[in-house]
């Protein structure tokens, strides 16, 4: 779990604005369900013998004895706010939802314990068309943040249940005639969750997983089209993607559809946004039938990705520093500051006394488009001075009423000459969990 420090969150904020506003673009509706659930709901849709759920959650019992875990992800929590809130009755719901999760996974670059996703989930739609959507949302998230060309799509289906078990009997079948090859952890899974086998990055599997039956191959007929008319809708809006035959995802609850955004710039954990279909889900944990799809981004990897790329973030600087010359006109100088933000600007007031020069120096640090400067001759006449810190400018004397105006012009001045916003270049190698 890291800390986020000031220096950090203009660019989480800058990537925040702009998931935001992109998932309002397509009419998606936030959600924010709670951060703990029952252990159940968890155990459930995302699977037993999932490492998540076997390993990871963060379970602790509540005073009445039942089981509670900090969410490691959050459609379960989606499908349990709609069974409870009757939304899935005639459902046609896009939802988004933004916030930290928790695993407890091995602390590695790229693997926080606490993380954050953006995610968006939709209930009610059975067809292609939303599977389509649902990427071209994420599309164009990359598009905007500037790392499009980092980030690629593969693309996989898994069908039914009905046909995952034809294909999952052919699977087993396979790896228990290679059982000696077979590391500890694939074993494991072997009868618990073999599809996950194919999933193992152990360099020693995959002349294993090389040689397995290929899922796509056993898809039953409507799983076959849906993933063909899929496929056609992305040709059409122009997104690449691979076809991943291996592409299993961790998670227990997909049916037919999944994907993953991923980039080779983060090292091991590559994977920026995983998603896909569930249509079991919502009947599963209690609700009707319910077809649904929806992925969910990794904050954390999308911000040290855009570092990365070089996209330069700006800070969010205030329009003014105000100085206060002597204690006698710390009350002159608290009201002007609050003049300013009346009138939309925002303001930095100096607190705690000092020199002339130190005001200054600290004003400069602040990254302020200019210094409001209040000494007792200015004040006597009613008026204030105005200096402009970055970008050119005299300090010049300005009547009180005329003053929000001025340092309004200056503010405005150094944003259009991109002189004024301190713009930090976003360094990716944080502290780790
Ligand atoms: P997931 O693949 O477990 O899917 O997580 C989605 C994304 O969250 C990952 O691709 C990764 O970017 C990020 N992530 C996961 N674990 C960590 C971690 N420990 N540290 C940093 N980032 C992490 C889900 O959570 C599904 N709920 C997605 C979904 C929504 N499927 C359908 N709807």
């Amino acid at each position: 779990m890291k800390d986020l420090l000031p220096d950090r969150v203009a660019v989480w904020q800058h990537v925040e604005t702009c998931v935001r506003e992109v998932f309002a673009s397509y009419g998606y509706e936030e959600i924010r369900p709670p951060l703990v659930e029952k252990t159940e709901l968890f155990a459930r849709s995302i699977g037993e013998h999932t490492d998540i759920v076997a390993k990871e959650m963060y379970s602790f019992a509540d005073s009445n004895g039942e089981s509670l875990s900090l969410r490691p992800e959050a459609t379960a929590s989606c499908v349990r706010v709609g069974i409870e809130h009757g939304m899935f009755r005639s459902p046609a719901l896009r939802l988004w939802y933004g916030g930290p999760m928790f695993r407890r996974e091995r602390p590695q670059k790229g693997r926080y314990r606490q993380f954050h996703q953006f995610g968006i989930e939709t209930f009610g739609w059975e067809g292609p068309d939303i599977d389509a959507e649902i990427i071209l949302v994420a599309a164009r998230i990359w598009e905007r943040l500037g790392v499009a060309g980092a980030v690629s799509l593969s693309l996989n289906s898994l069908g039914t249940p009905a046909s995952r078990t034809g294909y999952r009997r052919a699977l087993v079948s396979y790896l228990e005639g290679r059982r000696d090859e077979l590391d500890e952890d694939s074993r494991r899974r072997l009868h618990t969750n073999p599809m996950r086998v194919l999933d193992s990055k152990n360099p020693q599997m995959q002349d294993v997983i090389a040689g397995a039956p290929v899922l796509l191959e056993h898809l039953d007929a409507d799983s076959r089209r849906h993933f063909e008319a899929l496929c056609s809708l992305l040709d059409a809006a122009g997104v690449r993607y691979r076809i991943e035959p291996r592409l299993v995802r961790g998670l227990d609850y997909y049916t037919r559809t999944v994907f993953e955004w991923v980039t080779t710039e983060l090292g091991a954990q590559g994977t920026v946004c995983g998603g896909g279909r569930y249509d079991g889900l919502v009947e599963e944990i209690g609700g009707p039938p319910t077809p649904a799809a929806g992925f969910a981004l990794g904050t954390d990897r999308l911000v040290d990705l855009i570092g990365i790329t070089g996209q330069v973030v700006a800070e969010a600087a205030p329009d003014a520093y105000v100085a206060v010359l002597s204690e006698d006109l710390r009350e002159a100088a608290q009201g002007v500051a609050e003049t300013l933000r009346d009138a939309g600007l925002s303001a930095v007031l100096h607190c705690g006394g000092g020199s002339l020069k130190s005001q200054m120096r600290r004003a400069d640090r602040s990254g302020a488009c200019a210094v409001v400067l209040i000494g007792s001759e200015e004040w006597a006449t009613g008026e204030a001075s105005v200096k402009p810190l970055r970008g050119a400018g005299a300090q010049t004397r300005v009547p009180l009423p005329g003053l929000a105006e001025v340092v309004r012009a200056v503010a405005r001045g150094n944003a259009a000459g991109n002189d004024g916003a301190r713009t930090t270049p976003v360094v990716v190698q944080e502290g780790e969990s």
